[in-house]
């Protein structure tokens, strides 16, 4: 028998006793032992729910406790949740986890101290909810050097930016509803400031590159100034608005960046809809690589937990976790990145955009009038910056392409 300990009932933990339950056998069968928990770990109590029996408030229980062999980590945050998983990886007891903040703030630290002691830390369920990512990058992907991770890595804001194209909904109301469903984080700033999406490209990219890039150095914009206008103009293009998170590799540099884009129908993530998720890979000897799915919400994320489970069940003292070192990932300069860009201007004539910006592509829309947009050539974002000033104040909007 494996005895496991939840950290945190809210929404993933109560998720993940649901899955273990509902699927034990196939689980047990695929684990090779009995999965128990043994604890689940909350300062509130659930009067009516059978998971009173196993219910503790006191942390101490589970960190002394030998008998505990896996610590699922579900409370989200970064403490208390780091003081105790480093406590149980430091007590020998292997630690998965659905939180991006705590793998992307302390990811090398916990997986070296892991790595140490021949237990596991592993996070599949910290980026793309549902969709087995870490794993493919882990364990699958192995052969190729990934020059390219494009990913709508959020799914909250893909449902919000959705429901607001098709359907015209307001911001707030979207949002309301993608709280009351269980996608949104505690704080929704993190989802509609692109923070989560940060969070995630940075431990995908730390993976798929072998370094450690830093979230805190990723240039992150958010979906609080897109506005229906924008996508209007999208639809006349045949486009659409996604936040996208990307990491690429030019030449001998990467950048990385989270901010709202554009997108094309040849795009394999324009039909991303709704609260799915989906992860585009490069690599140079696979070429092109799509990853599709459940996005977040309670039973999806509970699944790559509960995978995670049965992955330590199986390699209980046997570390599987490797290509993320603690060197650290150096980005370029924004100013150097290249791109086109898709501007909304007022008050501005088609003559001096062109002198500007030179050979730009012009959308008009009819109930839009004293306004018009236009998409920019490729160009450094440095260079757009300057040819920008040139407009005067103009500039309603201006959202990146993805080509
Ligand atoms: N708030 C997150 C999202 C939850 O909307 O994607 C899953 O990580």
């Amino acid at each position: 028998m494996v005895n496991i300990a939840v950290l945190g009932y809210g929404t993933v933990g109560s998720g993940v006793v649901e899955v273990i339950n509902t699927n034990h056998k196939s689980i047990n069968k695929r684990a090779g032992e009995d999965i128990n928990i043994k604890y689940v770990l909350d300062l509130r109590e659930f009067p009516g729910d059978p998971v009173q029996e196993v219910l503790v408030h006191d942390y101490e229980i589970i960190a002394n406790d030998p008998e505990v062999d896996i610590v699922v980590e579900v409370m989200g945050g970064i403490e208390p949740a780091y003081t105790f998983v480093k406590r149980a990886l430091e007590a020998g007891k292997s630690v998965c986890t659905s939180n991006k903040a705590l793998v992307a703030k302390h990811g090398p630290e916990l997986m070296e101290i892991a790595r140490e002691r021949d237990i596991n830390f592993l996070f599949e369920a910290s980026c793309g909810g549902g969709i087995p990512i870490i794993r493919a990058l882990n364990s699958s992907l192995t052969a190729d050097e990934i020059d390219e991770i494009t990913g709508i890595l959020n799914g909250t804001t893909n449902y919000m930016l959705y429901k607001m194209s098709t359907e015209g909904c307001q911001f707030d109301t979207v949002l309301k509803e993608a709280q009351a469903k269980g996608y949104a984080e505690a704080d929704p700033t993190a989802d509609v400031e692109g923070y989560d999406a940060c969070r995630k490209i940075a431990i995908l990219s730390s993976l798929a590159y072998g370094k450690f890039l830093n979230y805190e150095d990723i240039y992150t914009e958010g979906i609080t100034k897109i506005t229906p206008e924008d996508m209007e103009y999208a639809k006349e293009l045949g486009m659409t608005i996604k936040l996208l998170a990307t990491s690429r590799k030019v030449e001998d540099s990467f950048y990385a960046m989270v901010a709202p884009f554009l997108l094309g129908q040849n795009s394999p993530l324009f039909s991303v809809n709704d609260v799915f998720n989906g992860v585009f890979i490069h690599g140079n000897v696979l070429g092109d690589a799509m990853f599709y799915g459940s996005g977040a919400g309670k039973l999806p994320t509970a699944s790559a937990v509960v995978a995670d489970v049965v992955d330590e069940a199986k390699h209980l003292h046997r570390n599987i976790m490797t290509n993320w070192t603690s060197k650290p990932l150096h980005l370029m300069e924004m100013n150097e990145v290249k791109g086109r860009f898709f501007v909304r201007v007022e008050g501005m004539t088609v003559e001096h955009v062109k002198k500007v910006f030179g050979d730009v592509k012009i959308v008009n829309l009819k109930n839009l009038p004293g306004e018009f947009a236009f998409i920019t050539p490729c160009m450094k974002q440095g260079e757009y910056d300057k040819k920008a000033e040139e407009l005067n104040g103009s500039v309603l909007t201006m959202i990146r392409v993805k080509d």
